[in-house]
């Protein structure tokens, strides 16, 4: 067998003190987060309070679905014991010695596998993101196995399988929301995408030496039916709205939920998948969670009939949502250009 060189870590170029970006790292022009922007506040996607005392939460959630594709959470029923536990755990394997992360290396040969990793794509020649993650194969529980993942600190795994089922629950919370919310039955969207299939990755991103220059990952809108993501105190992550890049501005205890491209599909394009992207800053590392909930690739998927009438007609083209996988990693991620393959 021929042997694969380890690929890079982000990490590693810090540790060596770089003063400048690396070229696989620089963005094209027009991929570079606007300088004139940075910080400023162009307003945030809308946070919704999901507690039984602040009144039925649907009419929100089927605003913010349709004008924004994400939307942050609060009194979500997730303690915030775990968010913190989850982040904790996350941050304390990034700053260990490169040496023990590196037991836990993915597969550079196969696009997904579980593991250390920096590099999303096997055969990816374009523009590198700045950013190191864990990816843990979470659900069903058939695919979980904790010995690949980290076993310090001491809670790492517990915390994992913790976090992968309270997720898991508010996941399917949000979901039945959403489906009411364009009139389907409560289980609609959750029955559509069957077992759910879920990955969750652990993000960091170091201090980068010429953040203006860079990206931690690159515009895209995530392939399954709804991504719930937590971070830490440090901005980053961003919002494609109207045009204009809206910072995703960290809240204490809040949760991030971003509609993903199944659900564009189900919805028939009443919801679109939001495009987001993460930048990078210069003295600060930053840590997210994203928890993604996936078909399974024997799944097909395609727009509620009850949603295709004379007036909306069916947008888009059934899928087997393992091909759709598969298009993704050959291609890449960039903007939308996935789903707009299944465009009718
Ligand atoms: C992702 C993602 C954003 C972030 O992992 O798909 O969009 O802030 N992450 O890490
Ligand atoms: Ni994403």
């Amino acid at each position: 067998m021929e042997a694969v060189a380890e690929p890079r870590r982000v990490q590693t170029l810090v540790d060596a003190g770089i003063s400048r970006l690396p070229s696989r790292y620089i963005q094209p022009l027009e991929l570079r987060p606007d300088p004139r922007r940075c910080g400023i506040d162009v307003g945030g996607i809308p946070v919704i309070d999901l507690s039984l005392s602040a009144g039925d939460p649907v009419p929100a959630i089927a605003c913010a679905s349709r004008d924004w594709g994400a939307f942050q959470v609060v009194n979500h029923g997730v303690s915030s014991r775990l968010l913190e536990e989850m982040k904790s755990v996350g941050s304390s394997f990034f700053s260990s010695p490169m040496e023990a992360k590196l037991r836990f290396a993915c597969d550079p040969r196969s696009p997904a596998s579980e593991g250390y990793g920096s590099r999303m794509l096997s055969n990816d020649d374009g523009v590198l993101d700045w950013r190191d993650y864990f990816d843990h194969h979470t659900l069903p529980v058939s695919r979980r196995n904790p010995s690949r993942w980290p076993d310090f600190p001491t809670n790492y795994r517990d915390t994992i399988l913790e976090y992968s089922d309270g997720i898991k629950k508010l996941a399917q919370t949000l979901l039945h929301m959403i489906s009411q919310s364009v009139g389907l039955p409560p289980s609609y969207i959750e029955d559509a995408v069957g077992e759910v299939y879920q990955n969750i990755t652990v993000s960091y991103y170091p201090p980068c030496p010429q953040p203006e220059l860079a990206l931690g990952l690159q515009s895209h809108s995530d392939m399954g039916a709804i991504t719930l993501l937590i971070q830490d105190d440090v901005p980053g992550l961003e919002v494609l709205k109207d045009d204009e890049w809206a910072v995703v501005h960290p809240l204490s205890g809040a949760i991030v939920v971003i509609l993903s491209d199944q659900t564009e599909v189900i919805t028939n394009g009443q919801y679109k998948s939001a495009v987001h992207r993460a930048i990078v800053n210069d003295h600060r590392p930053r840590l997210s969670v994203a928890a993604f909930y996936d078909p399974s690739k024997t799944r097909k998927i395609y727009p509620a009939p009850q949603l295709v009438t004379k007036n909306s007609p069916r947008k888009y083209r059934e899928v087997l949502y393992g091909d759709y996988v598969s298009s993704w990693y050959s291609k890449g991620p960039e903007g939308k250009r996935n789903i707009d393959a299944l465009l009718i």
